[in-house]
């Protein structure tokens, strides 16, 4: 997937890297395991995060959830330095809950539940 997406890329030709657009949907099309709304990116769950798993496991949450463009509502528009017509919205992969663990001296956090929701960043 990465060779192809890099190939994409340098394509001049819009109409090629359509081509090839629709060829990789129709290889993705023949695999019913890839679940196309979310193509490379898997389910939100636990996983467990072999960084810091030492004696214990500790699990982080990964994975996509949805995303959407819609227009933007003109009310909104008014507020955008640069207006732009449509908007994106995205959840994201996030816990539900988590608390505090130290490993070798690291503060990280231990998943308990994850949930697709607002998208912040925090640190690990
Ligand atoms: C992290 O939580 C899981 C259960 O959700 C637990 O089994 C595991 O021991 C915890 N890891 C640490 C390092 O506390
Ligand atoms: C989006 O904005 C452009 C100009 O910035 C305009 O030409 C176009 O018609 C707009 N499209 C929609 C769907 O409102």
């Amino acid at each position: 997937m990465i060779i192809a997406t890099t190939a994409m890329g340098s394509l001049k030709s819009p109409g090629l890297s359509l081509l090839l657009l629709s060829f990789l949907l129709y290889i993705a099309d023949s695999y019913p395991n890839i679940d196309l709304s979310n193509m490379g990116c898997e389910e939100c769950t636990l996983r467990k995060n072999n960084l810091f798993s030492r004696d214990r496991p500790v699990y982080q949450c990964m994975g996509c959830c949805f995303s959407r463009a819609y227009p933007t509502p003109l009310r909104a528009m008014k507020t955008m330095n640069i207006p732009k017509n449509i908007t994106s919205e995205a959840t994201c992969c996030v816990a539900r809950h988590s608390y505090e663990i130290e490993i070798a001296g690291i503060k990280v956090r231990n998943h308990t539940d994850c949930h697709c929701s607002t998208c912040y960043f925090h640190k690990i």
